[in-house]
């Protein structure tokens, strides 16, 4: 066995690769990024999902400037990185591939496309499109995390900008071993589930620094649903939210509080689509919402040193997520204390349609479920989100009602990881476990 093993080493194609980040002092961002990658099969190399740039004089929700990121100015931000952009690795010598540029600040999410004729067809399933091997990603199932991900730091010198706040330094690894969190994945029954195994389901879990089981007071506790097309991994992935924790629980702006990340993804096979495991299920929220609490959080508040009351929990996710944490605000709602709305509300509405708005909480509801009116509400969205009109159309319901909520407007915001980390940062120092109800000065000055 060991020397099968050893033979079949020695048989795999040599794959090498690494990001490095340095710090260079000069403009145009001061960091330079270099990433590297060694396959002696592959023919060529595109990098994929990493953005251009865009600034705020050419930017909407729906267009977008894209400068290359050798054109860097002070001001510019990473424009949507979902777009599909494409860069080609220059290969230097036979199956050794390299490139270069400039970076300013923030969290950066990529892969590769390996021997590949059009970038827009390359993928998993073709098999042409790969994480890097040498910076691989936080997962639960092997290839379900689609990109490797990197953190350049923020340079006040060259980044500077007065009118938008880009230093997003708050996500890069905090203090030392002492001031560090664990993360792990954890595992529970879920009958159903068709991912990790039959019937048993996953979630990821962030235990913070010092945490002790014999502790006498009980930890608060966050639940953080990831988005569509997502899973249990993505916060620690592509948010690097251990990071977040860390430094929120360190700098004293948030007490010592437990994440637990669940996912619904392969939460239940999918009848009328087989290929859904792929694809990423979609069960409906209300479906969500029922198997994580029947299942899941009698799973946490008994393997967990975690408080079992609502004043200490919370539940928060991102995108699809955030209609998942809709759905536990209006049918769940005296089970938490605190909800979290990142970009999105119950997104019942399209754009265009004129008011008086429907689908979101009314008088009615708030007279048959006063709860609805004396949670912590934290709301925020990018300038530049899809989901912008749904979440701003979702407080604007909440202001009709005079229901408080904390608010947090990402002004660089796409609908994407950038908007959410500085959205949990915001959270993190403004809402969870703050006095409740809201008042108009909670969050002052923060
Ligand atoms: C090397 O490239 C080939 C395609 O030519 C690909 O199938 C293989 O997965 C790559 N190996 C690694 C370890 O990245
Ligand atoms: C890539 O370059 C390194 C030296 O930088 C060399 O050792 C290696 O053999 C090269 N790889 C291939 C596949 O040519
Ligand atoms: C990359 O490799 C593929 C497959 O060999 C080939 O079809 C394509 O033309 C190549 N692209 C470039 C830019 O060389
Ligand atoms: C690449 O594929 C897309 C999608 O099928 C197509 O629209 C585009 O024309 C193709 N590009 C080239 C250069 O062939
Ligand atoms: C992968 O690309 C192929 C075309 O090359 C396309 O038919 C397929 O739908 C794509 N799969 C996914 C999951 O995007
Ligand atoms: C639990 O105990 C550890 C070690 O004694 C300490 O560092 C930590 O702050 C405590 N946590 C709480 C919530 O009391
Ligand atoms: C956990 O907390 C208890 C009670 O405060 C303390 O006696 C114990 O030393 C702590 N254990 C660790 C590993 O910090
Ligand atoms: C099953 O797949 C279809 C098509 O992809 C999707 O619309 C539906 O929501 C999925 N259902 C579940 C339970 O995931
Ligand atoms: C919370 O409730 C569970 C289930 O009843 C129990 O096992 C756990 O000890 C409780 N936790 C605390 C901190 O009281
Ligand atoms: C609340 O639950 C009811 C039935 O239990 C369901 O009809 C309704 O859609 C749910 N509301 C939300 C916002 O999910
Ligand atoms: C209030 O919302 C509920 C649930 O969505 C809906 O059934 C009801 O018609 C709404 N009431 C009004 C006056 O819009």
């Amino acid at each position: 066995m060991r020397s099968l093993l050893a033979l079949l080493a020695l048989l795999a194609p040599l794959a090498l690769g690494a990001v490095t980040i340095t710090r260079t002092s000069q403009p145009p961002t001061g960091y330079e990024v270099t990433i590297t990658y060694q396959n002696a099969s592959a023919s060529n190399v595109t990098i994929s999902s990493l953005p251009h740039l865009t600034d705020q004089y050419s930017t909407s929700v729906w267009a977008w400037s894209e400068f290359d990121l050798n054109e860097y100015k002070p001001g510019d931000f990473p424009s949507n990185p979902q777009a599909g952009t494409y860069y080609s690795m220059s290969q230097t010598s036979p199956g050794n591939f390299t490139w270069t540029r400039p970076f300013p600040g923030g969290t950066y999410q990529y892969s590769f496309l390996l021997n590949c004729a059009n970038a827009s067809l390359c993928n998993t399933t073709t098999g042409q499109e790969i994480t890097d091997p040498t910076n691989p990603p936080f997962e639960v199932v092997s290839g379900s995390e689609l990109v490797s991900t990197f953190q350049v730091p923020f340079d006040p010198e060259f980044q500077h900008y007065p009118d938008l706040p880009l230093n997003q330094d708050y996500a890069l690894p905090y203090g030392n071993a002492a001031s560090k969190g664990s993360i792990s994945i954890g595992l529970y029954h879920s009958p159903g589930s068709i991912s990790p195994s039959p019937d048993i389901h996953d979630y990821v879990i962030y235990l913070p620094p010092g945490y002790n089981t014999s502790n006498i007071t009980a930890y608060p506790l966050l639940y953080l649903s990831h988005g569509g097309n997502g899973a249990s991994a993505d916060w620690q992935n592509q948010g690097y939210i251990s990071n977040l924790m860390d430094r929120l629980i360190g700098t004293g702006a948030l007490e010592p509080t437990v994440v637990v990340m669940p996912t619904w993804y392969g939460i239940l096979p999918n009848t009328t689509n087989p290929q859904a495991l792929e694809q990423r299920n979609y069960p409906d929220p209300q479906t969500i919402a029922s198997l994580y609490s029947t299942y899941l959080f009698p799973h946490i508040s008994t393997h967990y040193r975690v408080s079992n009351s609502s004043s200490r929990r919370a539940f928060a996710g991102l995108s699809q997520g955030s209609f998942v944490t809709y759905t536990f605000y209006t049918n769940y709602t005296s089970y938490f204390g605190y909800f979290g709305f990142l970009s999105g509300g119950p997104a019942t509405n399209d754009e265009n349609e004129a008011p008086p708005l429907t689908g979101y909480v009314n008088a009615s509801m708030l007279a048959q479920n006063p709860d609805l009116g004396t949670r912590g509400l934290f709301l925020s969205y990018g300038q530049y989100d899809i989901l912008f009109q749904d979440a701003k159309r979702f407080q604007e319901a909440l202001d009709d009602l005079g229901i408080r909520y904390v608010s947090r407007f990402v002004p660089f915001g796409f609908h994407f990881w950038n908007t959410w980390q500085d959205a949990i940062w915001h959270l993190g120092r403004a809402a969870l476990w703050k006095p409740l109800p809201f008042s108009g000065a909670t969050g002052h000055g923060l």
